[in-house]
């Protein structure tokens, strides 16, 4: 019994100096240390040893067990590590992974260059909410309550008088309320209308509307602030051009155009804002005294604006969400 224990814990140790990977090493288990292996075949064949070499006998396999048990966890901790180690390897000459970085959307570029002349010019950036009382959107800005001017924009109403605002304008019936003058602020945002869609209009789309009150506010600096506007924006040799209109909420009113000329086609001008000084009646109904203070708005666009500005014909490309158009900005 003692001389297979000692040539069995010699052959053990024969092989396990072998062993040079985790695969290898689970051979040597299940050789000798498995249920079946042959360290478990002198562990049981103890019982048929007489008795009076059991103690010496039993003591040799205990010690041939922790032998075998403790050298093998041993290599395999080490063999394990060493599998570990060569996974974390990082192998600098890899090519890196190609992070792609969004971009904003020519409409919020857009914007910003607008929000960004009007800064310079001393105006703030305010804002109101999209679902609008029809008494912001309309009444308060002098649409009678059957004024034909309403029907001028087909409205998405949501509830009884509340619908989708369907210009910016409410937005300056929030700030007379909320703030006393003197108020120079734009205000942009979406607005909607229930019209059909085709390429040269969408049932939502961007203005940016603009308030300046005071007590000596006047038409020539109305028309001042909007050509240097439209310098900034469009070029210093950009040509432009007044032309009286209406709006409810504007007396007198304007509406202003510039000379546009696509590549290889005929110009033409093209209307690019409203404008006006603010109807005495719009002051009076959000409690501000027309005789101590006068204003001028105007209100744009912004979607013709950028298609413009970026050669785009067909307006439903804006919202469509196709990368191939959107990573071009
Ligand atoms: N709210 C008008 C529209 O949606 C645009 C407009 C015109 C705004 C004249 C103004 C203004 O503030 O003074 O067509």
């Amino acid at each position: 019994m003692l001389d297979r224990i000692e040539s069995t814990r010699k052959s053990f140790d024969e092989d396990l100096s072998k062993v040079t990977d985790l695969a290898s090493l689970e051979e040597l288990r299940i050789k000798y240390l498995s249920r079946k292996g042959l360290i478990t075949q002198i562990v049981d064949s103890l019982k048929d040893v007489p008795k009076e070499e059991k103690p010496k006998a039993g003591k040799a396999v205990n010690e041939l067990k922790n032998h075998t048990n403790n050298s093998f966890e041993a290599l395999k901790l080490k063999l394990e590590s060493e599998a570990v180690n060569k996974e974390e390897f990082i192998d600098l000459s890899l090519p890196g992974v190609e992070k792609t970085i969004g971009s904003k959307h020519i409409i919020t570029q857009t914007l910003d260059e607008i929000k960004n002349i009007f800064k310079g010019l001393g105006f703030s950036v305010y804002e109101g909410p999209e679902l609008e009382s029809d008494y912001n959107n309309f009444t308060a800005l002098n649409f009678a309550e059957d004024h034909p001017a309403r029907d001028m924009q087909d409205t998405f109403f949501v509830a009884d008088k509340f619908l989708l605002r369907t210009h910016t304008s409410p937005v300056q019936i929030r700030l007379m309320t909320s703030k006393q003058p003197p108020l120079r602020a734009i205000m942009p945002g979406k607005v909607y209308r229930n019209e059909a869609v085709s390429a040269k209009s969408y049932c939502l789309f961007h203005q940016v509307e603009g308030l300046y009150v005071d007590t000596d506010v006047t038409f020539a600096e109305l028309k001042g602030t909007l050509v240097a506007f439209v310098k900034q924006f469009f070029g210093q040799d950009v040509k432009y051009r007044f032309r009286p209109s209406f709006f409810p909420f504007t007396e007198p009113s304007a509406e202003m155009d510039i000379w546009w000329e696509p590549k290889g086609k005929e110009g033409r001008w093209m209307e690019i804002l409203g404008c006006g000084m603010v109807d005495p009646n719009v002051l009076k109904n959000v409690g501000i005294d027309p005789e101590k203070y006068v204003g001028y708005a105007f209100g744009m666009g912004i979607e013709r604006t950028a298609m413009r500005k970026y050669g785009i014909d067909d307006i439903r490309i804006l919202f469509d969400n196709d990368k191939r158009f959107l990573t071009q900005f």
